[in-house]
């Protein structure tokens, strides 16, 4: 028996394992496939490949193929990419971040459905997408109960088990054994009316199960796989990085002293990107002690806490980590056993959890404008970049919810704080800190022309500071009201952009 194989503890299942060419003929042209993945980590690695085969032999007898796919989150290049790559993407749903697939969105080519991640789940299991006919799921191994033992991540995969009419299995070989019991699954959280509360009221507390469960007649096919995952790298921090994370240590530590923060503040959640990694950096020199993680995903700066004792534990729902980080965490996965609890997405992001911990959110954005408002997600308001992901999710429900971003994007062309934003994800009620390297606006309990003053003098970049305040006081002299606005003007900023390259008035 190969090393794959002894996976299988369950013996019946071995005599499901195929390849992965054989496997893809479960796919069938029009089918809404839910697959396993969360920001790269945990998503199927070979089966994409064989179905995007598929699909180019199809197209090449001019018939038509193309599937509905719905994840967790972000997969990467060997899932998003090669089905996009291959026009077999009519549908998609409810994050992405891979750069074939954001081309097709936004050709119109892929129906894409930007959704919260904490809803998804719920919008499956009452059919809004239709019925799901495939689960391609990535595990480690299957036990002898015909017990799945997670890879990764978790995401949405205890909910596709239960609604795929078929499943298909990755056992990643990559992947460690030892993965074995750091994952707390609740398989049904149950849909309204018949929800009762989860019962987390630490971030390290299990009240689930180590393993996915599913209906092993469901199984039709297990394809053995030996493959990384995503393991992007992260850029060292750079200055403007550097100086977002010093600020926002800087305002912890007030809070503290004010006593609206305990010494070892909140669960921390942090956002994607290598800003919200540089301010988890940051957090190592800070004399904050005994932290804790409750975020989506759970990459290097997070693992590093923990591994030095700063942090003592951290809930997440993916480990998605570099090259250097991944080896750290291999070498000492017997001891963050104990320190990392991986939960669905329904969990992790569920805004029960997230209020009832009190969790600090920080997300990088786009774009914010004077009066706090955030897009996530489209540049110049048209450009679908990756999606909400489940920074609504946090942002709405956290104690403290911060936005980072640099003053500027672009060689300075792009000023990130605007009169208005060219598109809404999450709005002025929600967000209650913009920080970006120039300061801090604390946008708690003030009123529209207040968060205006502190977005102008505390975040905007100096070659924009007076262009946001002529704007401000014309708009204020015109008439204002509540918010003052030009409405004729106040996209006009981004209209320059698409038509001269640069926002600044020559
Ligand atoms: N206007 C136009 N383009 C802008 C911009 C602006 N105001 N601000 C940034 N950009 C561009 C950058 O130049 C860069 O372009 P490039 O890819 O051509 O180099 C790109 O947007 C990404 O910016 P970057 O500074 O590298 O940011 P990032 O990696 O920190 O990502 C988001 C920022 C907003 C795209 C990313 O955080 C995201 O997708 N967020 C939404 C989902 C989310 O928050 N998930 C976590 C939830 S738990």
């Amino acid at each position: 028996m190969t090393q794959a194989q002894e996976r299988i503890h369950h013996s019946g299942l071995r005599n499901k394992i195929m390849t992965a060419e054989q496997a893809a003929a479960f796919v069938q042209n029009g089918m809404l496939v839910g697959v396993s993945g969360f920001t790269g980590a945990g998503h199927p690695k070979v089966l994409p490949a064989a179905i995007a085969e598929k699909a180019k032999e199809e197209h090449a007898q001019g018939k038509p193929f193309a599937i509905g796919l719905i994840s967790g989150a972000s997969t990467a290049a060997e899932c998003d990419g090669v089905l996009a790559e291959a026009n077999a993407l009519k549908f998609r749903s409810p994050y992405q971040s891979d750069s074939a697939t954001r081309n097709h969105i936004n050709k119109g080519n892929i129906a894409y459905h930007d959704a919260h991640l904490s809803h998804i789940e719920q919008q499956v299991r009452l059919g809004f997408y239709g019925a799901m006919d495939v689960a391609i799921i990535e595990v480690v191994g299957i036990t002898a109960e015909g017990k799945l033992i997670p890879s990764m991540s978790i995401g949405t995969n205890n909910e596709w088990l239960k609604s795929a009419k078929k499943i298909i299995l990755e056992i990643n070989t990559v992947q460690p054994e030892k993965l074995e019991g750091m994952h707390d699954i609740i398989n049904d959280i149950g849909t309204p009316p018949n929800r009762q509360p989860i019962m987390i009221t630490d971030p390290n507390q299990r009240v689930g199960s180590a393993y996915l469960e599913c209906d092993l007649d469901k199984i039709v096919a297990i394809v053995l796989t030996h493959a990384n995952d995503r393991n992007s790298k992260f850029t060292e921090p750079d200055a403007t990085s550097k100086l977002i994370a010093e600020r926002m240590i800087d305002f912890f530590a007030y809070e503290v002293k004010q006593g609206r923060l305990p010494k070892n503040l909140l669960p921390l959640q942090s956002g994607v990107g290598n800003v919200a990694n540089a301010v988890l950096t940051a957090l190592q020199d800070s004399p904050f002690e005994n932290l804790m993680g409750y975020t989506e995903v759970l990459q290097d700066g997070m693992l590093d806490l923990i591994l030095s004792g700063k942090m003592k534990s951290a809930s997440a729902t993916a480990l998605s980590f570099s090259p250097a980080a991944l080896q750290r965490f291999n070498d000492n996965i017997d001891f963050l056993r104990s320190k990392i609890v991986l939960r669905p997405q329904e969990l992790t992001n569920h805004p029960e959890l997230i209020r009832r911990l009190g969790v600090i959110s920080m997300n990088a954005m786009i774009e914010a404008d004077i009066y706090g408002n955030v897009n996530s997600t489209h540049i110049m308001g048209t450009k679908m970049m990756n999606g909400i992901g489940g920074s609504g999710d946090f942002t709405r429900n956290a104690s403290f919810s911060f936005f980072v971003t640099p003053s500027v994007a672009k060689n300075g062309t792009i000023s990130c704080i605007v009169p208005m934003v060219s598109h809404h994800d999450h709005t002025e009620h929600d967000v209650m800190f913009v920080v970006t390297e120039q300061g801090l606006a604390d946008l708690r309990g003030k009123s529209p022309r207040q968060r205006a003053k502190l977005m102008i003098e505390n975040c905007a970049h100096p070659d924009y500071r007076d262009m946001l305040q002529d704007y401000y006081d014309r708009a204020e002299k015109a008439g204002g009201l509540h918010t003052p606005h030009l409405l004729m003007e106040a996209l006009s900023w981004h209209q320059r952009f698409v038509d001269t390259g640069d926002m600044r008035v020559k």
